[in-house]
């Protein structure tokens, strides 16, 4: 069997570990051949491939990035792109295409296998927002990342009496801030799923000044919004392929309204890309390397249109459809712990 593997959508600590797990296990025990295609659905639309062997996939388990490349390019935003990537997918003589991303991937990928193409998934995502599996590799990178810059924002933030803000990813779902937040001991977490008032977030503060503390540590997810504001007046029309508002400043928003509420001196830190970067973590190589796997495994039983996915401690297969029925959100009860340590 031909089978194509590819990287789409940010990249994650964990997706080299994937493209070996998938490589390694289609040639030792499928007998396959496997075709790298570079950077995400570009790769396809232009037939730009390369071959991978145990030779290429070997010492890349501890990399960050992706040996293939990858994009936020949207195909399905040219109608003619779909004709080139079923060209391409049998001019190469490709039997099925590992799809190796997160909701926007995985959804070209389900579009695409009604056109005569066959996918298998592998959740990625920092954010964990991909229902149907417990994680998806990456999240648990950029959690321990998070955690550790509260660590380092404590002891400057303490020493000068000051407020800090910590911005960290998270589009739809908070779950990087409130799992950091809580491993971190934030003393204030904002996430998408809770819209917020600076209001809460003084009293917040205050009651930890009555209490005598000098210092307050706030993390916020970047998709998290102040309740009626509309977000478009925050992030106005910067919005990529798939429709996505492009995010970033919302840490800098809250620091000019506390301030003006406020004598705090405060400093934001926004964590930005380096959360995706770096090695990943053991947790993160694990994942990776079950889900690659599984999925190599998968094209040869004819599991199309699954993916590989995580519940409790098993590796099971479910469907594109019901893993992108509805983005992930935080568990209400883990935002509950969070709010026991507000304050
Ligand atoms: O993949 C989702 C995500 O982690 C979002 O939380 C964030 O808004 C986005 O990536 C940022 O992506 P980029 O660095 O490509 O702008």
């Amino acid at each position: 069997m031909r089978v194509g593997v590819l990287t789409g959508g940010g990249d994650c600590p964990g997706l080299n570990a994937a493209i070996r797990a998938v490589t390694r296990r289609a040639i030792t025990a499928h007998d396959d051949q496997v075709l790298g295609i570079k950077n995400g659905w570009d790769g396809l639309i232009a037939g730009d491939v390369e071959p991978l062997s145990l030779y290429s996939v070997s010492g890349i388990l501890p990399k960050g990035g992706t040996i293939l490349g990858t994009s936020r390019h949207n195909p399905l935003k040219r109608d003619d792109n779909i004709a080139k990537m079923l060209d391409n997918y049998q001019r190469y003589e490709v039997e099925a295409i590992i799809a190796i991303g997160g909701d926007d991937t995985l959804g070209v990928a389900h579009k695409l296998g009604a056109n005569g193409m066959k996918f298998v998934g592998i959740p990625k995502s920092i954010d964990n927002d991909l229902e149907g599996t417990d994680y998806s590799f990456g999240f648990d990178t950029a959690v321990s990342f998070a955690t550790e810059t509260i660590d380092r924002l404590h002891s400057t933030t303490e020493a000068h009496h000051r407020v800090a803000i910590l911005e960290v990813m998270g589009r739809y779902s908070g779950a990087i801030a409130t799992t950091a937040g809580i491993a971190g001991g934030a003393d204030c977490i904002l996430v998408p799923e809770r819209p917020f008032t600076f209001d809460g977030i003084i009293n917040i503060l205050d009651s930890r000044q009555r209490h005598g503390k000098t210092f307050s540590i706030v993390v916020v997810a970047e998709g998290a919004l102040p309740k009626d504001i509309d977000a478009a007046l925050l992030h106005p029309e910067r919005v990529d392929e798939f429709g996505h508002r492009i995010l970033g400043g919302i840490g800098e928003i809250i620091r000019r309204e506390l301030e003006k509420r406020s004598n705090w001196e405060i400093r934001v830190a926004a964590l930005g890309p380096l959360q995706r970067g770096g090695s990943p973590s053991m947790t993160d190589r694990l994942l990776a390397t079950r889900f690659g796997v599984r999925a190599a495994d998968m094209a040869h039983e004819g599991k199309f249109g699954y993916m590989a996915a995580l519940r409790g401690t098993e590796i099971v297969d479910v469907s594109f459809s019901d893993a992108l029925r509805e983005h992930k959100m935080v568990d209400p009860k883990l935002l509950e712990l969070a709010e026991v340590f507000f304050g």
